[in-house]
């Protein structure tokens, strides 16, 4: 059902956005600039355009939208990070849990067609756009230099 998925999305929304937020206030190296920024944006990114939507959207489906730590936990297809690792390998986490969002929101993208609920579908479609360009620029900070 599209609002049991999209409760999952909220969730690994979420999880995934705390996680930028540790990484945001914890990077260290020599790019520290760059990254710090980076993060901050990345983390506003999903706070602005895809947290309070995705709950929203579960009202308008009129499924409740968890909203504690909990049952963000419980539900979300991200895992959370309680640790510290070093820059790149932040980097190489988030790459991958990125990953996962994408394929998640590709799938409820189907979901929303067949349930003919067209305007989730368009807001799919933004954050599908929005987690592509995120795989993108993860890609481009993991890249090794050129001998
Ligand atoms: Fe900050």
């Amino acid at each position: 059902m599209l609002s049991d998925s999209l409760k999952i999305a909220l969730a690994s929304s979420y999880v995934f956005q705390i996680k930028v937020q540790n990484f945001h206030w914890n990077v260290e190296g020599p790019n520290f600039p760059q990254y710090h920024k980076f993060l901050d944006d990345l983390y506003a990114e999903i706070n602005e355009n895809a947290i309070d939507q995705t709950a929203e959207l579960c009202r308008q489906l009129d499924s409740y939208a968890p909203g504690s730590i909990t049952r963000f936990a419980e539900l979300s297809i991200v895992q959370d990070q309680v640790k510290i690792p070093r820059a790149e390998l932040m980097f190489e986490e988030l790459y991958n849990d990125n990953l996962k969002l994408v394929d998640m929101w590709k799938q409820m993208f189907t979901i929303a067609e067949q349930e003919n609920e067209q305007g989730v579908a368009d807001f799919i479609a933004s954050r599908i756009d929005a987690h592509g360009k995120h795989s993108w620029m993860l890609r481009s900070i993991l890249k090794k230099e050129r001998a």
